[in-house]
Formats: structure tokens, sequence, C-alpha cells
């Protein structure tokens, strides 16, 4: 039988643990799947806010009946649209019958985009400063636009100094703990990190404005409830995610650089491991991750430690590697910023690939202190000696951002 957990008086988490999921929004969720949260509260007026993934739904709805009939229900509140938390909307819909069901005015709009029976629905527009009665509690409302969707928002119970957060904060970890202090703070930090850096990254500067209204609001908070992973509950683990995501978000340079690259016969890889070399004589730890091996979110989780990526790519079909390729193109929407970049790589006959690379990670914004380096064929000594000179040039480059 499947319960709900109290997290507060008369608070509940009614959520789903997707043990399975592997891939999240086109990144890898490996090993550790996620989990769609969503809650009520048992008020005067009973409120369900959120509600999960469409094939998750009997299982919050049960957890749901386990401590109120379903049709008791009065509000449901739907603070993001995405359907890893509405898709269930409907069944819940039908199950509870509420009086009203509110969203922001973005919402309303991805509400119509995204089910047919929304005309039928008894739909409400709140917007931020919007405050509703619960009875002994209210819910007050702050548009979170672009954390994760336009239509995003916070919902937030004085009474209970409760914030719940939908995407932010959030951490993809399917688990029987339901706290984040009932776990090991590395594995938290991976995890809000991994989330962030493939998740919420192009939007830091939306993030940062979140960040500067709840500051402002002086909202006292002492849990933190998201819609995906565990819970902050108690006031020094709520100022620990809302610090978390201002350093993630201000992106300050890091020493520490990720050298990623793709090889058909080594001569790439030889070269990454000479600008490793190069890089350590310049004091300037790095990793070496070769696209065959890591998933280009696990690369993006190492970007997010780094204030230098080098990219490396043989020549081919005059072109880039196509994991190479997807890479970029993976890193290009999620925005990093305020990072050196350089290029290197092999080649057999025409060579542009450095070049290209290169156009890229100036596209994107990366400064590169360094001209790239190619290789014919299999690089040679004074080759090899030209990518510890990258290395070091990079590194004493990233030594004087980082000042
Ligand atoms: Fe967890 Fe933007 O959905």
């Amino acid at each position: 039988m499947l319960k709900a957990l109290e997290i507060k008086k008369d608070v509940y988490w009614i959520g789903a643990v997707d043990h399975q999921s592997r891939n999240f929004h086109g990144y890898s969720l490996s090993p550790r799947g996620t989990t769609y949260n969503n809650y009520v509260i048992l008020d005067e007026k009973k409120t369900v806010f959120d509600t999960v993934k469409h094939a998750d739904a009997r299982v919050s709805l049960d957890r749901l009946a386990s401590v109120v009939n379903p049709e008791d229900i009065d509000y449901l509140v739907i603070n993001h649209v995405e359907a890893d938390h509405a898709g269930a909307l409907p069944m819940f819909i039908r199950a509870c019958r509420p009086e009203t069901v509110f969203c922001s005015p973005m919402g309303l709009k991805a509400l119509e985009g995204h089910f047919r029976a929304w005309k039928d629905w008894p739909l409400k527009v709140v917007k931020s400063g919007d405050v509703i009665s619960l009875g002994k509690r209210s819910v007050h409302f702050l548009e979170t636009r672009m954390l994760h969707w336009p239509d995003s928002m916070f919902s937030y119970v004085p009474e209970d100094t409760l914030l719940f957060s939908n995407d932010a904060f959030g951490q993809n970890i399917a688990s029987s703990e339901r706290f984040t202090d009932e776990i090991s703070g590395e594995v938290l930090l991976s995890a809000m990190s991994e989330y962030y850096h493939n998740i919420v990254l192009p939007y830091s500067p939306q993030v940062l404005k979140v960040l500067a209204q709840v500051e402002q609001m002086e909202l006292d908070i002492d849990m933190i409830a998201p819609d995906h992973g565990l819970i902050f509950r108690g006031r020094q683990n709520a100022a620990f995610a809302l610090e978390t995501y201002r350093s993630f978000a201000e992106q300050k340079p890091r020493k520490r650089a990720v050298i990623v690259y793709d090889t058909m016969w080594h001569s790439t890889e030889a070269m990454a491991l000479s600008i490793a070399e190069g890089l350590g004589e310049a004091g300037v730890p790095s990793r070496i991750m070769s696209l065959k091996e890591n998933h280009h979110s696990a690369v993006m989780s190492e970007v997010a430690r780094c204030g230098l990526v080098v990219v490396g790519s043989p020549t081919h079909n005059n072109g880039i590697l196509p994991f190479v390729a997807g890479f970029l193109t993976y890193m290009k929407g999620l925005r990093p910023q305020n990072r050196l970049g350089g290029a290197f790589g092999s080649f057999g006959w025409s060579g542009e690939c450095v070049k290209l690379i290169s156009e890229q990670l100036a596209g994107m914004g990366f400064e590169l202190p360094a001209e790239p380096v190619k290789a014919k064929f299999v690089p040679d000594a004074a080759s090899l000696e030209q990518c510890f000179a990258l290395g070091l040039t990079l590194g004493r480059a990233l030594e004087a951002k980082c000042g």
C-alpha cells in the first residue's frame, strides 16, 4: 500500500519515485533515476500542489487517498505545466473534481497548448504577489519565469515557512530518502550541480533575479520542497539550497580544466594527454574525458566545475567527429559563461576541424587565449611539444583570469 509522508503538520508528500528513467531532457540520469514530487496541504481548503508524470498518476493518487478522500480536494495549484509535473493533471481533475485550479498567466497558455479539455476546467490565473487563503494558511505566488519554463512559479506558505519551488533546487535522485539531510553532502551537491548545469544553466540570469526577489521579500523559509529529488528541511539546509544556486548562477571562473575529445586512431587522444601535462605545469588540475566513454551530460557536469574547456577532434569528412559536434551543440544550448576555451586535433589532408571548433567556442562566448594546435596524421615529438605549450598557455591564462 502506498502512503503519503507528512513533511510538516498536515502537509504531505504524495509523489512518485522513478527508478527506471535514464534519460531526461536529453541528458543521462544514470544511475540515479529521478522523482516527481507533489504535495497536499490539509486545511479548510484542501490543496494539491502539482501532479506527476502521466504514467505515475495512480501512484500519486493512491498516496493522496491514504490521507484524504481525493474527492474532498478543493484546490489544485499547477506551478509548472511541463509533462513531468502536469502530465497527470487530467486524472487528478477527474479524481478530485476541484473547485479551482490555479496557474500562472503563462501557465494558462501552456495548459491550452497541452490539454484539449482545458476549457472544461475551473482554471484561475494568479500572478506574482497574489495570495489565496486555505483557512489557517495562505499561499503566496511568485512567478519564476524560465525557471524552468515561462510558466513556472513558486508557491510560498508563510504559516509553514514552506516554499514549494517546483523545478528549482531539484535533483534527479530516485531513493527511499525524502530529505537532503538523509544523504551525504557530496552526493547532494553533485546531484544539484548535474541538474542545474544540464537544465537550468541557460537561465542563470533569471535565477539571480529570482534569488534577489526572494531576498527582497525577506521570505522566512525553513523548508524548500522541490518537485524533483529531496526536500531541504531546516533553515540551514534551505539557506544552503539558495546559496548553492547563487554560486551556480554566478559562474565565477574556477581554476580547473576539462579536456573533452573524440579520436579515430588515438592521435587526438595523444594530443589531449600532452595538453594535460602542460596544464599541470601551469598548476591547473584537469580531467580528460573521451566522448566515446562519457555521455555529453556527464561532460557538462564537469564543465560546471571548470573555468577552461579544451575541445579536440580529428578532421572527419571536412568537419568535426559526430560525438564532438553533438557535444558542442549540447553545450551551446546550455550557454555556459565566463570561461576560457581551446581547440586541438589531428588531421590527414584538409585539417579544418580545429578552426571549426574554435569558431563554435568563440560563438558561445568562450575567450580563446591561444591558437589551436593541429597535428598531421600521428603527432610527432614537435606536435606533442606544441600541445604541451598549448596547455601551459591556457593554464597560465586561466590562472590570470581566476586572479
Ligand atoms: Fe521538471 Fe521543467 O520540469
